[in-house]
Parts: C-alpha cells; sequence; structure tokens
C-alpha cells in the first residue's frame, strides 16, 4: 500500500504517493483523466525516455510526449518556447493536463509551461531523480534560466499530485544519486535530526527499502515549510530556509567548472557563508573554497553527514543555525557589482590560469550578477 502525504494549501492541496513502484497508479490516473475528456501530454527528457523506455510505456501508452534535451541547458527560452508550441500542437484546452516526468529541470520546465499556457493549465510531477523526489516536485516552485542568471524567469504553480516511485533511481548514476543525498541531509539540518544520525549509521543509496520513508520524511519537512510560506514572503525563515547554503552553492558549478553539480550546492555553501559570516575578512574562503571531497576516496563528496558536517561547519550536537537569511546578506557586499575582484578572492587566489577560468565561467552563467 503506497504511503501519502497531503500537502494542505486550501484549494491548491494535493497528494504525493510514495512507494518503490507506482506505475498502475499513474496509468490509472491517465486513464481517469482520458476517460473525463481531458486531453494529456507528458514533458520528459530524451535520457529519462532512453533509460525508462519501459515504464514510460506502460505508464503512458501512446500520449503524446514531449522530448526535451537532458540538463540545465533545457531550462531555457527557446525551449520553454518549443513546450509551449507542443502543448498548442497536440491541442491542449484549458482542462488539459501535464504530467512532468523526469528531474528538476523537466519538472521546472514542465511546470512553467503548465503554469503559462493559456494562463495554467493542471499539471503532475513524477520526479525520477532523488533531487526532484525530496525537493523540486514539491512546493510548485517553476521556472527557467535567463542568460542573466537562474530561475530568474517563473511561476507559483502547485501541481495536482506527485507521485514518487523510488524504482526510477535504480537507473540514476551515482553523481546524480549523491547530488540528491545532499538535499536530504539538508532536510535533516532543517527539522530531522533523528533523520541525520540515522543516516550516519546506514549510508543512504538507491537499495535502501526505506528510501520512500526516507523521502516522505523530506517531503514532510517541505509540505510544513511551504504550507506555512507558499510564495516565499516570510521575512525571517519561511521558504527561504529551503534555500539553506545555496546562495554560495550556486556558484559551486562555476568555480569547479562543473565537476560537481547545483544540487551538491548546499554544504559548500553552508561552510563558505558560514567562514564569511565568522570572519568576513576572508580567510575561511582559503579554507573552504574551491570545495574538496572530504576524504580521498569518497565517491560522492557531499553525499554522507561527515562531508555534510565538514561543508556547513556544524556539529551533531551543536545548534545549527539556519543560514539562509544572514548568507543572502552578509553575501552580497563581495558580489556586488564593482566589489573589489570578489572572484579571485573566492579562488583562494590558487593561480592564474584557475582564477582566469571562474572569471570566464562566471561571466559566461551569471552576467547580471558578476
Ligand atoms: N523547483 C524547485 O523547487 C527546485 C528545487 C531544487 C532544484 N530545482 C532545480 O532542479 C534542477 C536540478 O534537478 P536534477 O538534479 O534532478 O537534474 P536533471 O533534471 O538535469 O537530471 C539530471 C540528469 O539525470 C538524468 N536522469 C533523470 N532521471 C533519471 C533516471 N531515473 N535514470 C537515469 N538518468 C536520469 C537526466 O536526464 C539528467 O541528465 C535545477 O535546475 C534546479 O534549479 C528546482
Amino acid at each position: 500500500m503506497p504511503a501519502s502525504l497531503t500537502v494542505n494549501l486550501g484549494e491548491r492541496s494535493y497528494p504525493i504517493r510514495f512507494d518503490l513502484d507506482l506505475t498502475d497508479e499513474v496509468r490509472q490516473c491517465v486513464e481517469q483523466l482520458t476517460a473525463a475528456g481531458r486531453k494529456v501530454v507528458v514533458v520528459t527528457d530524451r535520457h529519462v525516455a532512453d533509460t525508462q523506455k519501459e515504464r514510460l510505456a506502460a505508464m503512458f501508452g501512446a500520449t503524446p510526449v514531449r522530448l526535451a534535451p537532458p540538463g540545465e541547458s533545457s531550462k531555457s527560452v527557446p525551449e520553454f518556447g518549443r513546450v509551449l508550441d507542443f502543448l498548442a500542437a497536440e491541442g491542449l484546452d484549458r482542462g488539459g493536463v501535464l504530467f512532468a516526468l523526469g528531474g528538476g529541470v523537466v519538472g521546472d520546465l514542465g511546470g512553467f509551461a503548465a503554469a503559462s499556457y493559456l494562463r495554467g493549465i493542471d499539471y503532475y510531477q513524477v520526479p525520477t531523480t532523488l533531487l526532484a523526489m525530496v525537493d523540486s516536485s514539491v512546493g510548485g516552485k517553476t521556472g527557467i534560466n535567463l542568460r542573466a542568471g537562474k530561475n530568474l524567469a517563473g511561476a507559483f504553480h502547485q501541481p495536482r499530485g506527485v507521485f514518487i516511485a523510488t524504482d526510477f533511481l535504480r537507473t540514476l548514476s551515482e553523481r546524480e544519486f549523491a547530488a540528491g543525498a545532499a538535499e536530504v541531509i539538508k532536510y535533516g539540518l532543517l527539522g530531522d535530526a533523528g533523520l541525520l544520525a540515522e543516516l550516519e549509521s546506514a549510508r543512504l543509496s538507491a537499495a535502501r527499502a526505506d528510501l520512500p520513508a526516507i523521502i516522505r520524511r523530506c517531503c514532510a519537512i517541505k509540505a510544513r515549510i511551504v504550507e506555512a510560506d507558499e510564495r516565499e514572503e516570510a521575512k525571517e525563515g519561511g521558504r527561504a530556509l529551503l534555500n539553506l547554503g545555496h546562495t554560495f552553492g550556486h556558484a559551486t558549478p562555476i568555480c569547479t567548472a562543473r565537476r560537481w553539480r547545483s544540487g551538491s550546492a548546499p554544504p559548500p555553501g553552508c561552510r563558505a557563508s558560514s567562514a564569511i559570516w565568522a570572519r568576513p575578512r576572508w580567510p575561511g574562503w582559503r579554507r573552504s573554497w574551491p570545495p574538496r571531497p572530504c576524504r580521498p576516496g569518497c565517491a560522492c563528496p557531499f553525499s554522507c553527514p561527515r562531508c555534510w558536517r565538514r561543508w556547513a561547519g556544524t556539529r551533531r550536537s551543536g545548534p545549527v543555525r539556519p543560514a539562509s537569511s544572514f548568507l543572502s546578506r552578509s553575501a552580497r557586499p563581495w558580489f556586488a557589482p564593482g566589489s573589489p575582484r570578489p572572484w579571485s578572492r573566492l579562488a583562494g587566489a590558487k593561480s592564474a590560469r584557475l582564477t582566469r577560468r571562474h572569471v570566464r565561467n562566471r561571466r559566461r552563467h551569471c552576467p547580471g550578477v558578476f
């Protein structure tokens, strides 16, 4: 029997279902919608469509599918336009329904298309990465990137339901799994010390039988936060807590020339911001940036609490300061345009070659910020 959780947002409330395999449930949902005369379409990416061919067919049958290229580049204005054109070409009216099957990229892209097409149609999230299961599929934040920066265009548009089937994770690469594991640990820090202790005793892996239960605990924390501050309007705490470590963390892929994924952002982000918060004159940066694995041979640098604590600068028994509010404030002066060469300091002046690469990457990816 699948476990369930409701995100309580009045008339926008919706259920999240958790199990190893939810193929039958998704198929039934599609059949019910179709029987009610509603046109259903799927948005996914090519990689997911290849690795999950049988499940895609079992869930959606002959439903029209839009295949986006895999990866962050799909969260772009041109791809967004192509998805909207696809919805129009399929003749969706306001009763149309979109299923976003994939990681956070497909969820954000498909969700934003659903929010915009005919001023909003219904959509369901079927996440296939750990990051999407514990974070991006819940809460209704949708969006795409602009040349000026990440997630700069988007909408709050809650899904009608979320189907979290952990069997999808069996084909996920270790790197992508690690990116999601970092988010799981983030939820431990935000509101579940017991979860942190459990993760420490047994490493998180796609084969763990209690994975759906762990994901459910993360979603429950996120649901509580979203219910209290759906549109991230609270001045203190609120939904901004979910950005724990992200202010600096989003620089991680740029700083490490994309060797590390943005999903791995929170731990080094926490570490760097703790350093700058404690000693704004920069010595902390030298030790905390660019991020490195916690110990030689650690395959997924941020997927164990030990790595996390190192980067987050926290101790298990010590208090954890909710970092997000002070992060942004303290980071801003250093990243403001015209501030004295923040990036070369950020790189710890490691070498001129590295610094040049950082500057190049920084200009390419965040021209508006840096
Ligand atoms: N909306 C939100 O609240 C929110 C929260 C956190 C992150 N995000 C966004 O999520 C995005 C990152 O999401 P992500 O880490 O899931 O990346 P992703 O969607 O790019 O997926 C990573 C890779 O894994 C592949 N993949 C997905 N599922 C697979 C599976 N089951 N088996 C094999 N391969 C699979 C994809 O094809 C892709 O190549 C970022 O753009 C971020 O901004 C959004």
